[in-house]
């Protein structure tokens, strides 16, 4: 994740020990479209809009904490991997970034396929009519129910994550007169450049079947054995949020080592690798992230390679991109509240959400920016620490950043790159109810997730 000190912090730097931010921007009113979705600007009034509508019309409207969802730039950005990675590969939208039936819609339109990991994504998938057989079914430790409603209506694949796994979902398929098509998740053993939690390529994680040891050449072994099953390739994940291409070439040389081990073992080539999803966005104008079709070429080119190398047929690629896809397509829109100013410190600007639509600040440290975009202020930069309304004090939605010093209770405020992981993860902390996720496209807006209300907190309160 981007962290960067400023070696002269334009305001109370001498008490900044932490070194989380950087240079206040020269222009606090100017929008970086690395951060913003696409169609965001803003208006000659100084208001943002996306999708052509005012955030004051669409706060009016549809409250604040809310995500918007700019719809044009979702499907450019599916477009864009679809188009990146042409006839030969597959992408999968990682769908626990976040789901709904809208967004299943949109990519099925698109064309991508979509990777589920519970049982309730996938009922979400095939109620918006995603064709199953365009849907991959991962988890670590899937249950029997899931399993048999994957094989049921007929999932293209499922990611087979452990030993026990692969004779659980052979016996389920038989017993219901299958044959499932299947993947083995394998950890590669490298260590991404990325938060630990957010890490899974290592090997002392509860993810995949290590390469190491021989571990997944067994589990092939085993997967070609069995009836229910038609082992059609191997998975990689290597983690999330990375920008560095050299764990996704390590890990596709190791993978294409597995497949040349089992052909010279048992003879077959599987058909498939799969790289997994993991790429990087912008959340601060420092990150600077790759075009889907640099990463098509770097990753087709050095699995083209290893398999020459090899003496093997190129296999048949898939990606799983999630937060690429959504994570910049969003912003969170919030109104001011609170404003304390700490003298010698910083102040803290208190919002109408907090943890509870946003969680990846407490849980990774992940950075984000912040904007003023009810209006424009030629007011001095203030430093800034955005914080939630919860009881908490890692309560915390931006941890460093530049606001106008004229912010005042009642400016709405909006925090870019939200798309990913923020409403799939959010919670009902203190009786939060989680925001609505509203889609915006060519001067319409409609709500996709609403909002909750207390009735649906008390509905499932039953003492
Ligand atoms: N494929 C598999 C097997 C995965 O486990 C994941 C993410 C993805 C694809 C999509 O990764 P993406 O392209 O979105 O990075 N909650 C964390 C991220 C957890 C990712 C879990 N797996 C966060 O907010 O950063």
């Amino acid at each position: 994740m981007s962290r960067s000190a400023h070696p002269a912090g334009p305001r109370h730097a001498d008490v900044l020990t932490e070194g989380h931010y950087s240079a206040p921007p020269a222009d606090l009113n100017s929008l970086d479209p690395k951060v913003w979705s696409s169609t965001v600007t803003r208006d000659k009034g100084g208001e943002l809009t996306v999708g052509g509508l005012e955030v004051s019309r669409l706060a009016e409207e549809f409250g604040t904490p809310a995500y918007f969802l700019d719809e044009a730039d979702f499907r450019s950005r599916c477009r864009a991997w679809a188009d990146a990675f042409g006839r030969d590969a597959d992408v999968f939208y990682a769908g626990k970034a976040f789901l709904s039936r809208a967004v299943v819609r949109w990519l099925h339109e698109e064309g991508l396929n979509l990777d589920v990991c519970s049982g309730t994504e996938l009922a979400t998938a095939l109620d918006a009519g995603m064709p199953a057989e365009r849907i991959a079914f991962h988890g670590n430790n899937k249950s029997e129910a899931e399993i048999r409603r994957a094989v049921e209506a007929g999932v293209g694949r499922i990611v087979l994550d452990s030993f026990q796994e692969i004779v659980r979902v052979a016996h389920i398929a038989q017993e219901l007169g299958k044959v499932q098509k299947a993947f083995i998740r394998v950890t590669v053993g490298v260590e991404a450049h990325t938060h630990e939690f957010i890490a899974t390529a290592h090997e002392d994680q509860k993810f995949g079947i290590a390469l190491a040891g021989g571990q997944a050449a067994e589990a092939v072994r085993r997967a070609l054995k069995l009836d229910g099953l038609e082992l059609t390739g191997i998975h990689s994940h290597i983690g999330s949020q990375i920008f560095d291409m050299a764990g996704f070439e390590v890990s596709a040389r190791r993978v294409v080592q597995l497949l040349a081990e089992v052909r010279d073992e048992h003879g077959v080539q599987l058909p498939e690798i799969d790289l997994g999803g993991g790429l990087g966005i912008a959340y601060t104008s420092e990150d600077d992230p790759r075009e889907p079709h640099e990463i098509a070429k770097a990753l087709t080119e050095i699995v083209t390679r290893e398999c020459d190398a090899a003496g093997l047929r190129a296999p048949r690629i898939s990606v799983e991109p999630g937060r690429a896809i959504v994570g910049p397509t969003a912003f969170t829109l919030y109104e001011v509240g609170t404003i304390k100013p700490l003298e010698g410190l910083r102040t803290y600007v208190s919002v109408d959400g907090g943890m509870s639509d946003n969680i990846r600040t407490a849980l990774y440290d992940a950075e984000y920016s912040v904007s003023l975009v009810s209006r424009t202020s030629d007011a001095e930069p203030m430093l800034v620490r955005v914080v939630g309304k919860h009881c908490e004090s890692g309560d915390i939605v931006v941890r460093d950043a530049f606001l106008p010093a004229d912010l005042a209770p009642g400016d709405l405020i909006a925090v870019p790159a939200t798309g990913a992981y923020c409403r799939s993860m959010a919670s009902n902390y203190n009786h939060a109810l989680r925001p609505p996720v509203v889609a915006v496209r060519d001067g319409s807006a409609r709500v996709i997730v609403r909002r909750e209300t207390e009735e649906d907190l008390l509905r499932l309160d039953v003492g």
